[in-house]
């Protein structure tokens, strides 16, 4: 007979059934089995049943779908806890005095670990994933993990999993003795009933993971905390939980179990009203809201199963080495046969790098060199399913490119470009399909950097715009969808903030401070690092292009101008605005650098003041979030997430602040409203508060109540 646990449950979660003398429970909790109250309650009431029940003799846990447990409801996170709370569902598992055992394929992640962890024994199949994923929530285990896996697999071992969140294979784990067996086939459950039955024939005994004794060697374990405070004091930078998770472990070697646990709860109750917690909560569904673009409902994908890049320089030899490693063929086009063999020796030098580090086999390179195909002639791209061009940043080159392809590509090839900044309707108007074109703004180096924007012009056909996703899942790219305008989400915010930076380096703060603050803050680099790695030619170039068109009354720095006309444009010139000894990438201050930004302040007047750190990050954030907030408003971005994830993928915001408007929300907007204000006395034409910024703080809303309207 089949028993759902519904009488105070509106759904049929928890499900027990008998199988013989084996009470089996099933998790039925769609999408991914989370850990919501229901569950919960239904795990509660399933062990009760068993125990009840003089015909049960063991319980197997198992989950409907894909997956066992993929952890906690993350959903739950920062709402009044609902009874009961998973430690004590946890430890009642592991009281049940009839044995239990948790058969595990796909998640068992987090709390669903947790939950097989309290479990009596642990079967795994091919392809389940268990890991102990919490920091990268800012959380640490809270249902027993940092107690019950280092008694069960040794302190290194549980500090290497949970430090670093990562999934182990159901093989690994067998092997770090997580579980006690390994499937021979996928049939999960047919796997789980064979092994419970096999430990019922053997009277295999309760046995309790709080018991076991991987801890024995004190001295041993306690040196592996030691070892991890070091390295995560070192690593984590800025980091909450992680030296909590230290914590939590070294009180699994010096204290009994319960007091372990009292530990642990205290400090993840304290992760879990932290700040970061929120923030890397945020960043986790928005990662994935940016997914579901409008286009992806509506419209099928077309099929891509081949790829063209037109040009082999930075960004082309990038875009085809993302391409490659993701198995599709690519023809590449390039002006001259020598530019052609520099395109190839730029892939090659990626694949090169990685076989000196040891991380690619010859093999492997040579597989993926096999699928690469280089040619000068257009006629190449013929069958090619999707083209991307990254040839200069210039229109009427551009142009000239797409006629091209208008020309030779075939009936419903995606014409797609990787133009920076450039009008990307009028490249669409110049040719007779603009249905068919779209922007893919890839990230430098493009390999490696996840952002991919999508940007959608006027006349694009839906079914395009669900390629150009398709395509980034198959690239393993974070698409963000956005509107054509001048640098798209990313770039038109970059230079907003960039030119608030340049203004507080007129005004009296150092490159140098400006990008201690910025990184203080945690972003990897400040903005003037940035510009020494990029190349100062860069955005030279692009204000140069933008000077006719730039507002006059607009204030104007021109200290970067200054070390462009010298030649200096960063590491690659040995100079900007840091100085870098040869073959070096970290810089050093630059005097001669200063002396030229005291000169520029007194070419313009200004009289320099100092800045505090909490100064100089106030002003580039308003600047950025007042973007953000533009962006959003225009339509530019889909809603406020989009402007985060994009600036968590690909300008190195740092994910424990969630994003630029998600940070807005938390600082609150009147503030950051009443700092435009402020600085707007000093500069009204640039701190012209955004509208919308305006308009939600009049209503008393955030930016979060903006992101479910896509
Ligand atoms: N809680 C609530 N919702 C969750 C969830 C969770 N733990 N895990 C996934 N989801 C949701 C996703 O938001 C998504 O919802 P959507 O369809 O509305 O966008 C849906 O489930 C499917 O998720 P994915 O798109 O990520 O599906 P995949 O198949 O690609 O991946 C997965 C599945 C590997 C389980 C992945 O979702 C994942 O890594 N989830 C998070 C796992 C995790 O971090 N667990 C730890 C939670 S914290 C915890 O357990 C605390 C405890 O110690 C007390
Ligand atoms: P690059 O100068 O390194 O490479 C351009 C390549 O295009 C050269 O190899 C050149 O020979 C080739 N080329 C020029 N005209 C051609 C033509 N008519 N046919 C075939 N090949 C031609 O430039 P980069 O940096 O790769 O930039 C390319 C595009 O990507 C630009 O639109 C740029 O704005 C954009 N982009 C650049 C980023 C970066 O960080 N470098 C980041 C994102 C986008």
């Amino acid at each position: 007979m089949k028993t759902t646990f519904s009488a105070d449950a509106p759904a049929n979660v928890v499900t027990h059934e008998a199988r013989g003398k084996v009470l089996l429970v099933t998790i039925d909790h769609p999408p991914v089995n989370a850990l919501s109250a229901d569950v919960r309650r239904g795990l509660l009431a399933a062990v009760e049943a068993a125990e009840k029940d003089s015909a049960v003799e063991a319980v197997l846990l198992i989950g409907a779908g894909r997956n066992f447990i993929a952890g906690a409801d993350i959903r739950e996170f920062g709402k009044p806890p609902v009874p009961p709370m998973l430690p004590d569902v946890c430890h009642r598992i592991e009281a049940c005095t009839k044995p239990v055992i948790a058969a595990i394929h796909g998640a068992a992640l987090g709390g669903g670990l947790e939950v097989a962890l309290a479990a009596h024994y642990r079967i795994a199949v091919e392809g389940a994933k268990l890991g102990l994923p919490e920091v990268q929530l800012g959380l640490l285990p809270g249902a027993g993990g940092t107690q019950r896996t280092p008694r069960l697999i040794g302190a290194q071992a549980a500090l290497d999993l949970i430090l670093s969140g990562r999934h182990a294979s159901a093989k690994e784990a067998l092997a770090l003795g997580l579980i006690d067996r390994l499937g021979s086939s996928d049939d999960i459950l047919a796997e789980g009933l064979a092994y419970a039955h096999e430990l019922l024939a053997a009277q295999a005994p309760v046995r309790r993971t709080r018991e076991a004794a991987a801890l024995s060697d004190r001295a041993a374990s306690l040196a592996a905390v030691n070892a991890a405070r070091a390295e995560t004091e070192k690593k984590s930078r800025g980091l909450f939980s992680p030296l909590k998770i230290v914590d939590a472990v070294q009180a699994a070697i010096e204290q009994p179990f319960e007091e372990g646990i009292k530990l642990e709860r205290a400090l993840f109750l304290q992760c879990i009203d932290s700040p970061q917690r929120a923030g890397l909560v945020h960043a986790f569904f928005a990662e994935r809201e940016v997914l579901k673009a409008p286009e992806t409902r509506t419209a099928r994908p077309r099929a891509i199963e081949s790829i063209g890049v037109v040009g082999g320089g930075t960004m082309g030899a990038g875009i085809a080495v993302a391409a490659l490693d993701a198995g599709l063929p690519v023809t590449m086009i390039e002006r001259d046969d020598a530019s052609l063999a520099r395109g190839r020796a730029h892939i090659e030098k990626v694949y090169d790098g990685l076989i000196a580090k040891g991380r690619m086999s010859a093999d492997n390179k040579a597989a993926r060199m096999a699928r690469w195909t280089g040619s000068t002639s257009y006629d190449a791209l013929a069958q090619a399913d999707l083209v991307i061009e990254a040839v200069f940043e210039d229109i009427a080159v551009k142009q000239a490119v797409f006629a091209e392809l208008d020309r030779v590509c075939k009936a419903g090839a995606v014409l797609a470009t990787n133009t920076s900044y450039l009008d990307i309707d009028a490249i669409a108007a110049s040719i007779s399909r603009p249905a068919d074109v779209i922007g893919l703004h890839f990230f430098s180096p493009a390999n490696i950097m996840k952002l991919l924007e999508v940007v959608v012009p006027k006349q694009v056909s839906a079914d395009v715009v669900a390629t150009a996703f398709e395509l980034a899942k198959m690239l393993r790219k974070t698409p963000v969808r956005a509107g054509v305008c001048d640098g798209f989400i990313g770039n038109r915010i970059l230079a907003v903030y960039r030119s608030a930076a340049d203004a507080m380096m007129e005004d009296g703060a150092s490159p140098y401070q400006i990008d201690a603050a910025v990184r203080a803050f945690g972003f990897p680099m400040g903005p003037f690092q940035v510009v020494d790695l990029a190349g100062g030619d860069i955005g030279w170039a692009a204000r140069k292009r933008r000077a006719p068109t730039r507002d006059p009354r607009a204030r104007y720095v021109q200290i970067a101008d200054r070390l462009c006309e010298r030649g200096w444009f960063g590491q690659k010139t040995g100079r900007g605005f840091y100085l870098y000894e040869p073959g070096s990438r970290s810089g050093k201050p630059d005097p001669e650098v200063e002396a030229i930004i005291d000169a520029e302040r007194e070419r313009a007047g200004v009289k320099p003041r100092s800045f505090t750190d909490d100064e100089i990050i106030r002003r580039y954030m308003a600047a950025m979030v007042n973007e953000g907030a533009n962006v959003v408003h225009e339509g530019i971005a889909l809603r406020p997430l989009d402007v985060d994830v994009t600036f968590l993928y690909g300008y190195g915001f740092p994910r424990y602040r969630g994003g630029p408007m998600k940070f807005a929300d938390m600082v609150g907007l009147p503030t950051i409203l009443a700092d435009i204000r402020e600085f707007a006395e000093e500069d009204a034409l640039f701190w012209k508060p955004s509208p919308l910024l305006v308009e939600l703080v009049e209503r008393g809303a955030d930016f979060a109540s903006l992101n479910q309207t896509a």
